[in-house]
């Protein structure tokens, strides 16, 4: 097998897709919570993607990547058998929910493809671990057999209700602390308004609340400032010092606003690619 090579496809949602990456470098010392950036071609651009499950044995990588602009649709096009320009990893820091020991684990979107290694790993250890998982409709909803063979609970929601309960995801975790369930620490991974939104909860709520920052990336090593956000009234980077955070010490209007700084030259990558 060559390095990079992509071992397996699989789609799982309209727009996301499940790969498994030949990169026996890799997997020798990744960890849950920390990321990838890969190539597509040796004219690509670099993309963080998280480590969302990996085998040593084989020495393969699995990611989950929604399709949003040209590098991800790129990917989309590529076939089982052929091979990435690089493959750079693991980057970033290994979750620590060491600490804690009745976690609710909440994933917006692609962002189930975060939170699965961590409910995996806690289940494993023995915690007292509940998943809430949102999403727009039931055909964005994904790793939900998966997510209910490593929690306690696993809970649905979507947008329109056509899967789950209706409302967002915030709706359901009030519901159940409301309810009386008890947790030392939510871990919250969506888009950014989502976790801005868990977070206000959460403050509210007084439970502790980690998040993974999704910036910008370039170099993913410290060096571009592609990534820089503010939390707790500091500088940080969210490829070293992250990816995760205390959410609640976010500046989320800054890091929603740095999303926003290449969205024209985006849209028009993305219609070159289109033809
Ligand atoms: C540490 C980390 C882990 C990530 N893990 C995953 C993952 O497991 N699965 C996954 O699908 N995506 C993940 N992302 C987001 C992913 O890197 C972006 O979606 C990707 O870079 C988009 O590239 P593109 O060329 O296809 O789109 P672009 O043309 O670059 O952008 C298209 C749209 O996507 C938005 N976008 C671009 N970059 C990001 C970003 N970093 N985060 C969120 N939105 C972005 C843009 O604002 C724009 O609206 C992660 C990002 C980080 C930083
Ligand atoms: S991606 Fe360059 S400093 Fe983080």
């Amino acid at each position: 097998m060559k390095n990079f090579e992509i071992v397996s496809k699989r789609r799982l949602a309209d727009n996301v897709c499940e790969y498994e990456i030949y990169a026996p470098y890799v997997t020798k010392h990744c960890l849950a919570g920390q990321f990838v950036i890969l190539r597509t071609d040796e004219d690509g651009e670099r993309v963080p993607f998280t480590i969302c499950d990996y085998s040593r044995e084989k020495g393969t990588v699995c990611i989950l990547v929604q399709e949003v602009g040209y590098t991800t649709l790129k990917l989309s096009q590529m076939q089982v058998g052929e091979t990435l320009a690089d493959f750079v990893g693991p980057l970033g820091n290994a979750t620590d929910l060491s600490e804690y020991k009745r976690v609710c684990l909440v994933g917006g979107g692609i962002g189930t493809a975060v939170i699965y290694p961590q409910a995996k790993q806690l289940f494993a250890e023995g915690k007292s671990v509940d998943v809430i998982i949102g999403a727009r409709n039931k055909s964005l909803l994904m790793y939900t057999d998966e997510m209910s063979a490593t929690s306690d609970n696993l809970y649905l929601i979507t947008d329109d209700g056509s899967n789950g309960k209706k409302g967002f995801v915030t709706d359901m975790l009030k519901e159940l602390v409301d309810g009386g369930k008890q947790y030392d620490c939510v871990f919250a991974v969506g888009p950014l308004p989502m976790m801005r939104a868990v977070c206000a909860l959460t403050r509210e709520l007084g439970i502790k609340t980690v998040i993974s920052m999704n910036s910008l990336m370039v170099d993913g090593t410290g060096m571009c400032g592609c990534c820089r956000l503010t939390v707790g009234g500091k500088t940080k980077y969210a490829c070293i010092d992250g990816p995760e955070f205390d959410g609640r010490e976010v500046d989320f209007e800054e890091a929603i606003a740095r999303s926003r700084i290449y969205r024209t030259h985006e849209q028009a990558h993305l219609c070159n690619l289109r033809g």
